[in-house]
């Protein structure tokens, strides 16, 4: 497979990025990101872009891939509604529809998260802009779509969060996460696991479009 992979820089994204590095069944991935990801390896090419709503410049460099996880987003704390839906929406859209010209054989992977809003009327103002941004997604023309609602994540292998709060947060709890990890699969999972499940989503689909934190352990 070829993958088009985007916030590699993210603490979802550096996770999609290790597994990807380390599965032969994945020929070579393209990171897109508005900053480089540091890392070197055969298999990874990177395109350091800057307006994420505006593909034209790179448009023949994203065509001719099987899958893209995209894994670039923001915590919704402290931030408008109107910034947070064009920080998730109108992003994760054009990429989507740029992709989805090029490649209509794509398979597309998008990181929300648990209890995320498919009715978009609910009073949570980042779940209803994910649901909204989830229903969208999944109206476009890739061979298939599947949106993937982790609960909490657990960093795995040097992995840290760009999010300073988060990462105080798994650095403060990682041995109760790891337990948590084992006996409940329904709250949390670990950036490995997100991962190898999405490397495997693309590769050979899932009965249902959308993952919960479960599912994502159990792939
Ligand atoms: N972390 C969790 O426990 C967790 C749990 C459930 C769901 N999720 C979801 O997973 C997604 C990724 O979360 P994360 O924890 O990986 O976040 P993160 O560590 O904060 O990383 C965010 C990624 O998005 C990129 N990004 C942010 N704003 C951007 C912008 N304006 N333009 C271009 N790129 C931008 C960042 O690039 P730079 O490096 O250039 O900043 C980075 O690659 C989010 O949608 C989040 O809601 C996360």
């Amino acid at each position: 497979m070829k993958v088009v992979l985007f916030g590699a820089t993210g603490m979802v994204g550096q996770g999609v990025l290790r597994e990807c590095l380390l599965d032969p069944s994945v020929e070579n991935v393209l990171a897109v990101g508005r900053s480089p990801t540091g890392k070197r390896h055969a298999k990874l090419r990177e395109i350091v872009h800057d307006n994420f709503l505006d593909y034209s410049a790179i448009r023949s460099q994203l065509a001719g891939y099987d899958a893209c996880c995209f894994c670039l987003g923001v915590s919704s704390v402290g931030m408008s509604e109107q910034r947070y839906r064009h920080l998730t929406y109108d992003i994760t859209l054009a990429a989507a529809k740029t992709l989805a010209t090029l490649n209509p054989q794509m398979v597309f992977i998008y990181v929300t998260g648990a209890g995320t809003d498919s009715t978009e009327q609910g009073r949570v103002m980042w779940a209803r802009v994910k649901g909204k941004t989830e229903n969208d997604l999944l109206k476009l023309p890739f061979k298939a779509a599947y949106m993937f609602r982790p609960a909490g994540i657990q960093p795995l292998h040097g992995i840290r969060s760009k999010t300073g709060w988060v990462q105080a947060i798994y650095v403060g709890t990682a041995p109760l996460l790891t337990l948590l990890n084992r006996v409940a699969p329904k709250y949390m999972t670990t950036t490995e696991q997100v991962g190898r499940a999405m490397i495997k989503v693309a590769r050979d689909g899932f009965p249902r479009p959308v993952l919960e934190s479960e599912d994502i352990n159990r792939v």
